[in-house]
């Protein structure tokens, strides 16, 4: 079993970090794990993570937190699935509508992987943020149902991320939304799932930063 684990996750974090962030450019090599075959879903998994790892670090930029907060940030969004390597595959690459039973081991994979965080060396840190990562401003979350600013700010933060990527993201599911669709439903969701200081500072993230990118095509 354990063996099985560890082949997943060696699967899971096969991550290399973007060019762009050349800041890490001297870790490069410990985050380089070996490369394997990978299914269209862990290309999935691997691609979303990626993109809410490099949301999150220049998010971060965008509010002004020094170096080594935007390193955190750009960490746990690579990591903040991790503990989906402790939940079958069967669930989570299942189409359909997920049974209750099922979305109650789905929602395991914060805890799993605050735990296998909370033992890996230099990564200890990372393991509040990815526990928390799916909880809500107004308490409904999971895994404790905290609220408020009870939540960890980068668990805050990284939440804000993942779902705006997630709707933006063309998934087996879903078609993506635009943009502004994903900014609109983030402020609507505003004070409910999100921070609403996060969010509002979030979408005007967004469009500077999509401004920007216009101004260079
Ligand atoms: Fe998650």
């Amino acid at each position: 079993m354990k063996s099985i684990l560890d082949k997943r996750l060696i699967r899971f974090i096969d991550l290399e970090v973007p060019d762009c962030l050349v800041a890490f450019e001297e870790e490069k090599t410990e985050l380089h794990f070996p490369i394997v075959e990978k299914s269209g879903f862990e290309i999935e998994i691997k691609t979303h993570s990626e993109n809410v790892a490099c949301t999150a670090y220049s998010f971060g930029q965008y509010l002004g937190l020094s170096n080594a907060e935007n390193k955190e940030l750009y960490l746990s969004g690579l990591l903040h699935d991790i503990g989906k390597v402790g939940i079958p595959e069967v669930i989570l690459q299942k189409s359909g509508r997920l049974s209750k039973k099922e979305y109650q081991y789905v929602k395991m994979h914060s805890r799993i992987g605050a735990n296998i965080l909370k033992i890996t060396p230099g990564l200890e840190n990372l393991s509040k943020t990815i526990l928390y990562h799916h909880e809500r401003y107004d308490g409904l979350g999971y895994p404790t149902e905290l609220e408020g600013e009870k939540i960890p700010v980068f668990s805050r933060l990284i939440a804000l991320c993942d779902a705006f990527d997630a709707m933006i993201s063309t998934r087996s599911y879903q078609d993506s939304r635009s943009i502004e669709a994903a900014c609109e439903e983030i402020l609507l969701c505003s004070g409910k799932q999100f921070d609403p200081y996060l969010a509002k500072e979030f979408t005007e993230y967004v469009y500077t930063f999509d401004s920007i990118n216009l101004e260079e095509a």
